[in-house]
């Protein structure tokens, strides 16, 4: 049996009314004690994330990039996790049947990511170990006139990974004057570089307005929760914090890394 209160009367039972709806809760509840604080967090909140997190992920992206790129807030989509940032931008870069160039070796989830909801087919463009990996114009090209022979329209879509050189990102490259600066499109996310995957942190950078529009529209169905995002303006502007973690997550890549390549050449050698 359902019962309909109004808060006056449950205020008279002794209840203590919480929330009514989105927009109208009672704080007493929740101000007292223990240092919680919930203002801002309880409510819908703006659904391409909390302006004081772009402010502090554009700062931290830069840290990550050893600050030579920075970072404009007002171009950043925030959404809960990367995988939802790349089908939102698939969403706003393609139709269904289109297809997209993707140099190998790539991110085994793509083929799902990508593919399922979004209708988008992946071309591999092989890149072979003997090159070091890098990108093979003359396979690009090829890959290219097969797919647009099959009438199949195309983007280019690449993933960065890390080395021993100096690590370049193509934000570094795009100056204000490059004409195609408004076609490329930066994905993160805070899974790896913060090892926090359960966060579900991503963010879609994009200086194409028309990208940055539209993809704000659909993160209606990829919002990053309010508390998330409290907890991780918190911790990223905690500056001791983030260097100490910056150095110490590095030294350990370092040294997994170089034991996997020790171990992998006394396999195969
Ligand atoms: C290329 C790529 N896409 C997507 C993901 C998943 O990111 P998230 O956990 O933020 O969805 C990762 C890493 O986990 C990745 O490397």
């Amino acid at each position: 049996m359902f019962q309909v209160y109004t808060h006056g009367n449950l205020k008279t039972c002794g209840k203590q009314v919480v929330a009514r709806f989105d927009r109208e809760v009672d704080f007493e509840q929740f101000e007292r004690g223990d240092g919680l604080h919930i203002n801002g967090i309880l409510t819908y909140q703006p659904f391409d994330g909390l302006a004081e997190l772009k402010v502090a992920m554009a700062g931290f992206m830069s840290q990550v990039m050893g600050e030579k790129v920075s970072f404009d807030p007002s171009r950043m989509v925030l959404t809960s996790g990367a995988t939802p940032a790349i089908e939102v931008l698939c969403f706003c870069l393609a139709d269904h049947g289109n297809a997209l160039l993707v140099p190998t070796p790539y991110y085994p989830g793509f083929d799902r990511d990508i593919r399922w909801r979004t209708g988008v087919d992946l071309i591999p463009v092989h890149c072979h170990s003997s090159d070091a990996f890098v990108v093979d114009i003359t396979a690009l090209d090829q890959a290219f006139s097969q797919a647009r022979k099959r009438g199949q329209k195309m983007k280019f879509f690449a993933g960065s990974n890390y080395g021993g050189e100096e690590f370049v990102s193509i934000a570094e490259i795009l100056d204000e004057e490059d004409p195609v600066r408004d076609r490329v499109h930066i994905i993160y996310g805070l899974s790896k570089d913060l090892s926090v995957p359960g966060f579900r942190l991503g963010v879609l950078y994009s200086l194409n307005e028309n990208v940055v529009a539209a993809s704000k529209k659909l993160t209606r169905f990829c919002s990053a929760s309010a508390p998330t995002q409290s907890l991780l303006v918190a911790m990223l502007s905690d500056a001791g914090f983030i260097q100490d973690y910056m150095r110490t997550n590095r030294e350990r890549l370092r040294k997994v890394f170089r034991l996997i390549c020790d171990r992998s050449k006394a396999i195969w050698h």
